[in-house]
């Protein structure tokens, strides 16, 4: 990366800079950038804008307890923030059976897959996930993140080309960079600039991969005109369902079920660490690609295996999904009074279809300034500028569950407003 700022290295403050500035730097020794960053860092605390990664010190409920290390004590928080969209992992169900499952197999995988790490109860679940799925074959893997790495890579070669909605999830790219392969890009869900992009590379051999949830706007893949159009051009395509699956679709399965285009997707992918509630991610497909992709993801090979327990909890919330939906529907409610309430007070909520709600502020000081009050209210939520999003666009982002109650959903739209839209 090229360092296109100049550096101060007497007054390093956060003001004139940001934590990108510091990813960027490029001085003489290696380590001097982290001494950089550091000075930024104490200005940023000293001047309470710090706010990621603190300690949460209980579980990932509609309020929970976040430990502020700068004043060493903890809070109770309104949480807008975990991925816990049905209530799973805080699901009485489900945790007996991930404690029956540690009883039987201890804390963790400890090995890698092809070694001693994959367990009955993992070859279960890429059963169970496929066959949700409505395809022949699933691989589990470790993270999300990992999935999208291992599968793109695997796939792809140098000389290939990956083209990808320029909103897609860093995972996506990463997998692509790391396969070697060339990365394009087309307009966010615009088949049409993917039409043109396509039209450029005859003879090559192409994945196109798209998100079914956007994970950073809400909006859901135009997927009906990305087919015909990958059809057209004879075309790969790989979907990442990391935020659809179990929400959208008759069944679940995700948006490609709700367009009704499952049988047009080559590879979906997906993650544990949603709507599901745990860790870890999975790719279904067809059954040889599926095992073509256990030999040669190298994200998948050298690294541990899923911890059986884990496993054990995906497979009861496969199970208890499938007879009682009504955490879904309760989600979709919760979905609709929140945007509702938030587009009446006059919020900017983007192109938002989903549970993945922004609000978007604009530039960086203006997202400091407005997470600090959202902050000091007793509301945490995804504090996200660039490169997650342009940092012309930084937003809060609020991920719904259907755990959160009317009075939740209001106390969040109240101090939202009162920060934002006085
Ligand atoms: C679209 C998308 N894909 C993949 C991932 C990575 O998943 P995980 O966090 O389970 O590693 C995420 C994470 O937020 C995501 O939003």
């Amino acid at each position: 990366m090229e360092n296109n700022k100049t550096f101060d290295i007497e007054n390093i403050n956060c003001d004139d800079y940001t934590q990108v500035d510091f990813l960027e730097y490029r001085g003489d020794d290696l380590f001097e950038g982290a001494e950089l960053f550091d000075k930024f860092l104490q200005d940023a605390i000293a001047r309470g804008y710090m706010l990621y990664g603190m300690p949460v010190c209980s579980s990932p409920g509609p309020e929970f307890q976040i430990y502020n290390p700068y004043e060493k004590k903890s809070f109770k928080f309104l949480n807008f923030c975990s991925y816990n969209y049905l209530g799973y992992s805080t699901n009485p169900v489900i945790k007996e059976a991930v404690k029956d499952a540690i009883d039987k197999y201890g804390t963790g995988a400890v090995s890698a897959p092809m070694l001693s790490g994959y367990y009955d109860v993992t070859s279960q679940l890429e059963s169970s996930i496929a066959e949700f799925k409505g395809k022949t074959g699933a691989v589990v893997f470790p993270t999300g993140y990992g999935t999208n790495l291992g599968v793109i890579s695997a796939m792809l070669k140098l000389g290939d080309v990956a083209v990808l909605d320029i909103l897609s999830h860093a995972s996506i790219y990463d997998g692509a960079r790391l396969s070697g392969a060339d990365i394009k890009v087309f307009s966010h869900n615009n088949a049409k600039h993917l039409d043109k992009v396509l039209s450029g590379l005859k003879d090559k051999r192409v994945l196109v991969c798209v998100e079914g949830v956007y994970s950073m706007d809400g909006d859901l893949a135009n997927l009906p005109k990305i087919v015909e159009v990958c059809k057209k051009h004879n075309v790969k395509i790989l979907l990442d369902e990391a935020h659809s699956t179990l929400i959208f679709g008759e069944k679940g399965r995700g948006v490609a079920e709700h367009f009704n285009v499952e049988n047009d997707i080559d590879i979906t992918i997906g993650t544990f660490s949603k709507a599901f509630g745990a860790i870890g991610g999975y790719a279904v497909g067809e059954q040889k690609l599926m095992t073509f992709i256990k030999m040669c993801a190298r994200s998948y090979i050298f690294s541990c295996g899923m911890a059986p327990h884990t496993s054990a909890g995906i497979l009861k919330v496969l199970e208890c999904y499938q007879t009682d939906k009504t955490t879904r529907t309760k989600l979709f409610e919760n979905s609709k009074y929140i945007k509702d309430r938030l587009l009446a007070a006059g919020l900017n909520i983007g192109e938002t279809e989903s549970h993945v709600v922004p609000v978007i502020v604009g530039d960086d000081i203006k997202l400091r300034e407005i997470s600090k009050k959202v902050f000091e209210r007793g509301l945490y939520t995804g504090i996200v500028t660039f490169p997650a999003v342009s940092s012309k666009r930084t937003r809060l982002r609020l991920s719904i569950s259907s755990e959160h109650t009317k009075e939740h959903l209001d106390r969040c739209v109240d101090i939202l407003t009162e920060v934002i839209n006085p």
